[in-house]
């Protein structure tokens, strides 16, 4: 490993970024650097970027890449240099992102890239899929597709799931989750032109999310007898929306973006995928490692890898932003203003040009 410093995409503080060079990370005790290939783009991006206001930390969570040296008690039976893999670290709050040409990941939510696969389409399947897991698998108890259980013996018994937002990034693969864990009916929401998308994927019946009857449709869509439900929004009228779907009783809603609803019997729990990368941290909530944490994103990642094998899941179509890195400010602008639709908007590492300003951090 040669190089010592690196381009990156640097926080401001004041909510912009720019690019600039740092030095290249140093793997820690079951880590591995990665040399980046392709950075997929998340909504947190621009949020933490906008919210979380410090100077100087390296933007971007979903990556695919190369691994190109392992720390020190990393499992070399599973992971090796030259491996191609997948994962997402915890961008925006500190030295370590996906929008650079170097970073550090935790080895176990590294995910295998079958070679069938490009780093393109692979970018895009870290954060949506293990957080897709943490809602159906954990949340809401779900079984788990290619685990041999005794817990779930009878999949028919799970009849409705309503997922709303099946056309987000992370409701597209929990609809292909859900059904392969034998839920019978899922019920979603999307805008009219993606309804047919959506059907491909899995999903029984699709409501447009701007009928402000949605809820009450679903609700009776399904018997009045809706229990679970994952809200892949969770904001503006959502937190309404699928609480009136659920049965008069109420029932549990895994949530992305956390709220408390105001139906009697509802519950609401909330998953961050952060938590999966077994560390603490204070952005966006603060947050203790738990036990078993690291232990089930391990066995997500595993499940996940598996599915990519097997060619299972259905991936989005990538959006290649121009001029890689130099490109995030106009990706983060597609994506503020709702343009994305339902690509997945990447950047290539190799595609920014040389950069001849910006800050030149740490050395
Ligand atoms: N807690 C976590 O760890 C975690 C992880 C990932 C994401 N998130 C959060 O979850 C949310 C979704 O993220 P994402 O990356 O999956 O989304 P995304 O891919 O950016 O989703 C975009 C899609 O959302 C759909 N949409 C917009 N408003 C909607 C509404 N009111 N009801 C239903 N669908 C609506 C639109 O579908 P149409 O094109 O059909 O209109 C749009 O194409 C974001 O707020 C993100 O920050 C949280």
């Amino acid at each position: 490993m040669n190089a010592k410093t690196m381009i990156a995409v640097l926080t401001t503080g004041d909510g912009r970024t720019e690019l600039g060079r740092i030095a290249v990370p140093r793997p820690g005790p079951k880590q591995v650097l990665i040399k980046v290939v392709v950075a997929a783009q998340n909504p947190t991006d621009w949020k933490t970027t906008m919210n979380f206001k410090q100077w100087g930390n390296v933007v971007g969570c979903d990556f695919a890449g190369i691994v190109v040296e392992l720390g020190q008690e990393v499992d070399e039976e599973f992971i090796q240099p030259g491996h191609r893999v997948a994962s997402f670290v915890h961008g925006a709050v500190d030295l370590n992102g996906s929008f650079a040409e170097y970073l550090v990941s935790p080895a176990h939510l590294l995910i295998k890239i079958p070679d069938h696969l490009s780093f393109e389409n692979a970018a895009q399947v870290p954060i949506a899929s293990l957080t897709a897991c943490q809602c159906l698998f954990k949340s809401l108890s779900l079984p788990v597709p290619l685990e041999k259980t005794d817990q779930h013996t009878d999949s028919t018994t799970i009849g409705d799931i309503l997922i709303w937002g099946g056309n987000t990034s992370v409701g597209r693969i929990a609809i292909q989750l859900a059904k392969m864990s034998g839920v019978k009916r899922i019920v979603s929401t999307s805008s009219p032109e993606n309804f047919e998308a959506l059907k491909k994927l899995g999903v029984t019946q699709v409501f447009d999310y701007r009928d402000h009857k949605a809820g009450q449709k679903i609700n009776s869509y399904t018997g009045g007898k809706l229990r679970i439900a994952m809200d892949c929004i969770g904001e503006g009228t959502t937190p309404f929306q699928v609480s009136e779907a659920l049965s008069a009783g109420g029932g549990t809603i895994s949530v992305l973006n956390p709220y408390l609803s105001r139906k009697n019997g509802v519950e609401t729990i909330h998953s961050l995928g952060y938590t999966l990368l077994g560390q603490a941290f204070e952005f966006p909530c603060v947050y203790e490692p738990r036990s078993g944490e690291l232990e089930f994103g391990t066995k997500m990642t595993r499940m996940v890898s598996g599915l990519l094998v097997e060619k299972r899941l259905r991936l989005s179509p990538v959006r290649i932003i121009p001029r890689g890195l130099a490109g995030v400010v106009e990706g983060f602008d597609i994506m503020k203003r709702g343009k994305a639709n339902h690509e997945k908007i990447v950047y290539r590492i190799a595609d920014t040009p040389p950069v001849t300003s910006g800050p030149d951090l740490y050395f």
